[in-house]
């Protein structure tokens, strides 16, 4: 089985970027503690990030026909501006839990909105990378249940 983990835009700062809110660690501490997570569970990881709606798009147009069996998405402003993101993810039909660093539920008016959140299999939010990791395990989970 495979896992793509997609991050959008701004993610690539993690590390600098409002250490308040987002944490120290980067972009790449998190993949490598996923990556490996994976390699212990015997499954494919796959990870990408852009600032970029439309490379999202195709990424999950592609993940569509590579056989990705399960996505992990961080869609960041996104989330709350993005229903061409949504219709892609419902288009390629693999099931995803949505992932935040911060608890977007505990901030300002317009990130109370997910145009994912409905047709996500789960979301979690305010666990900082833990999010991340907590995401995989419930995927790992579904991935390798008989
Ligand atoms: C975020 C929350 C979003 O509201 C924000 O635009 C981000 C990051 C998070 O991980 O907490 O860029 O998705």
């Amino acid at each position: 089985p495979t896992i793509l983990v997609l991050n959008g835009p701004n993610l690539n700062l993690l590390g600098s970027r409002e250490p308040e809110i987002y944490g120290s660690d980067t972009l790449a501490d998190i993949d490598a503690r996923l990556a490996a997570k994976c390699r212990e569970a015997g499954v494919r990881f796959d990870s990408f990030q852009s600032n970029a709606e439309h490379a999202l798009i195709e990424r999950i147009h592609a993940a569509g026909t590579e056989g990705v069996d399960f996505i992990i998405i961080n869609p960041a402003a996104f989330t709350h501006t993005s229903i061409a993101l949504r219709d892609a993810l419902l288009g390629v039909r693999i099931p995803f839990i949505e992932v935040h660093l911060s608890n977007t539920h505990a901030r300002e008016e317009f990130r109370q909105r997910s145009y994912l959140s409905d047709v996500a299999v789960g979301v979690i939010s305010g666990l900082g990378p833990q999010s991340y990791e907590l995401a995989l395990q419930a995927a790992l989970r579904r991935l390798t249940a008989t």
